[in-house]
């Protein structure tokens, strides 16, 4: 089912309230919209409103089986979507949104199977974007929305990156410019005695225990006969089209090395003062702040891709915990495929 896919540039600190109107109304009639949060930009679409969800599945090429997390504008909304909302969600609430924590819970009735890909718990979270904010608002109801890519592909952080994969797959697409953060949301898994992070993100680990105290920290025991726990823990994930190396320390001989077999080679190395150009190779330095690496990962990656490099060779950031996240997608983007194993 093509779509004619609109695109409006919109101010992403004061929203014109008419694009939002409009944005909302393709939402409320059960169409798709994207549009930027503080993470990454969004696929939406009606939570309650089950053929619209199917469709999200259906432009994405996204697996039934992989939950979406819904999105509210005013935490209260969460009440008729969750049916626990313990003291732990409420502190955490009060302390993390709006922003990049997305908490998982069981659900009510309401929320449809589709959402919650069969589960009895539903992910929900309220993102710190003026723009989310006021279209969820206005379509007065909750928004169901996975990172607006095609499956396993990377997650678009600027308005092109969503253009790539769901041109004439989607209705509309909201142009607010970059998102600030550039990773998707920290999941965190309340629905069980022991709290469980599924999903890091900007929002750490520790973060998160200074609030609620000590959370489950062993190792999610992988059984290949039982639901996916959190499809984001899948180990190929936001992957770019070339094949993605992590590299821990003298990236540039490894760089030179692919060179010199004919590679066409991208380079990330870490913007320390010894980064050298090297002829022939897209190089994009990275900076030393985990913030501003995340906030600029994804657009790398896209840019690398859009560049036609065979392979993306990455000098790995330290191994400290301000760092987990961006490991972790790193290790998920340049895990190999069924077609290379
Ligand atoms: O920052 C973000 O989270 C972005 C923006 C758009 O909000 N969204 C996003 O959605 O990254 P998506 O669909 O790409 O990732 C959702 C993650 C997946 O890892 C999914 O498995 C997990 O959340 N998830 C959703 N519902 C869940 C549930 N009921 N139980 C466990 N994991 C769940
Ligand atoms: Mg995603």
């Amino acid at each position: 089912m093509p779509r004619q896919t609109v695109v409006l540039s919109v101010d992403a600190e004061q929203p014109d309230p008419q694009v939002v109107e409009r944005a909302a109304a393709v939402l409320q009639r059960g169409g798709l919209v994207a549009f930027p949060t503080e993470t990454v930009y969004g696929l939406g679409a009606n939570a309650l409103d089950e053929a619209a969800v199917h469709s999200i599945f259906a432009a994405k090429g996204r697996p039934a089986n992989n939950p979406l997390i819904v999105h509210v504008a005013d935490p209260r909304d969460v009440r008729e979507l969750v049916a626990d909302w313990p003291p732990a969600a409420e502190r955490l609430a009060a302390v993390f949104w709006p922003g990049p924590l997305s908490l998982v819970l069981p659900k009510r009735p309401l929320v449809p199977d589709a959402v919650t890909a069969g589960a009895a718990t539903v992910a929900v979270r309220m993102p710190d974007h003026r723009l989310a904010l006021a279209l969820i608002a206005a379509a007065g109801v909750p928004i169901a929305a996975p990172s607006a890519n095609r499956s396993l592909a990377v997650s678009p952080t600027q308005a092109e990156h969503v253009l790539k994969g769901l041109a004439g797959r989607i209705d509309l697409l909201l142009d607010a410019g970059p998102t600030s953060g550039g990773l998707e949301s920290t999941v965190l898994d309340l629905s069980r005695p022991r709290p469980r992070l599924l999903r890091p993100g900007l929002i750490s680990a520790a973060a998160i225990e200074a609030v609620i105290g000590p959370l489950d920290r062993g190792e999610l025991a992988p059984d290949p006969a039982a639901p996916l726990v959190s499809p984001g823990m899948l180990a190929r994930h936001y992957a770019p089209r070339a094949t993605l190396e992590c590299v821990a320390a003298d990236s540039a001989a490894r760089v030179v090395e692919l060179q010199s077999q004919g590679l066409h080679v991208g380079w990330m190395p870490l913007a320390t003062d010894e980064v050298n150009t090297i002829a022939g190779v897209e190089t994009i330095p990275m900076p030393l702040d985990p913030a501003a690496y995340a906030s600029k990962l994804y657009a790398a990656m896209h840019m690398l891709d859009d560049r036609g490099v065979d392979r993306i060779v990455v000098e790995l950031p330290p191994e400290t915990p301000p760092w987990l996240a961006i490991h972790d997608r790193l290790r998920r983007a340049g895990a190999p495929t069924e077609r290379d194993g």
